[in-house]
């Protein structure tokens, strides 16, 4: 049984019922949601061969202080930066570090800014230098998928519709879901009820509500969906060491669709970015 329940009223904490956010929450998601974009917009140019990913996340932290916002992730459950940067078999949470980018890498960048309470999560990947043509295809393939994901959501759908749309395109272009980690609620909180699996059969799990706002963040696999987390306890990586890609938007269930949070502003869907 899943309950629903009017997001003003509800207490901040993840009871499993499915909060529904009005107007305000919308507009408050809206701005949190381009606050998001904006900054994975802005660091593009950042991302070249040479760059370290903690040079990548000071940059999340500054352009978040300054545009009045708190990056979600920082000291959030030990966590220590301020964005996740997850490099070719990396599937996500890779921790920021002072390695330089190379050559024909493709790394997903992973921002969440807390701007007056609302959380924009958002996630894109970019590639470095050139890039073979089947790590290209794959990133290509994951944008894909997170839009047919998107286009699935309106009124009446269920979360398994959602799953089925990213599985059934993704295995039918030979890669492969990851299971282990899925989208999720948020708004006034970080990870809240729904999950959203990026996997299943249509009229499964949740049947969604408009007011109800998550993310989509499928990870997907040139081999095979299985991952391990390494010894620091968040880098989450292919076990066959294949490589993976991931891009996320946060949305909101209308009246009629979807409103995607966290659309680029500059209009940096997906690579080639052209800067
Ligand atoms: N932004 C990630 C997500 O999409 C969560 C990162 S949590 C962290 O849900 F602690 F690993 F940063
Ligand atoms: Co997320
Ligand atoms: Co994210």
């Amino acid at each position: 049984m899943v309950t629903y329940i009017d997001a003003a009223t509800a207490p901040p904490r993840n009871t499993g019922a499915i909060r529904l956010y009005g107007p305000d929450g919308f507009e408050g998601m809206r701005r949190a949601g381009q606050l998001a974009a904006r900054c994975l917009d802005e660091l593009t140019h950042l991302v070249r061969v040479g760059t370290t990913t903690l040079e990548i996340d000071d940059f999340v932290y500054r352009f978040g202080l300054d545009n009045g916002a708190i990056p979600a992730t920082l000291n959030y459950r030990g966590y220590t930066k301020s964005c996740c940067t997850s490099i070719n078999h990396v599937v996500c949470h890779g921790i920021p570090n002072d390695k330089p980018l190379r050559d024909g890498d493709i790394v997903n960048i992973d921002v969440t800014l807390i701007l007056d309470g609302w959380h924009g999560d958002s996630s894109r990947m970019y590639l470095v230098g050139n890039v073979k043509r089947a790590a290209e295809r794959l990133v290509e393939v994951t944008w894909e998928a997170l839009m047919r994901g998107c286009a699935a959501v309106k009124p009446g759908a269920s979360t398994g519709d959602i799953g089925a749309a990213i599985q059934d395109f993704v295995e039918a272009e030979r890669c492969s879901v990851v299971r282990d980690f899925c989208g999720h609620g948020v708004g006034l909180l970080f990870h809240d009820s729904p999950n959203i699996l990026h996997y299943g059969r249509p009229g499964e799990g949740v049947t969604l509500k408009p007011g109800m706002i998550f993310t989509i963040e499928p990870m997907v696999n040139l081999g095979r969906p299985h991952v391990k987390v390494l010894g620091d306890g968040w880098t989450a990586v292919t076990r066959d060491r294949s490589l993976s890609a991931q891009f996320e938007h946060t949305v909101g269930v209308t009246q009629t669709g979807c409103e995607i949070f966290t659309l680029s502003p500059a209009g940096l869907h997906k690579p080639p970015y052209g800067i």
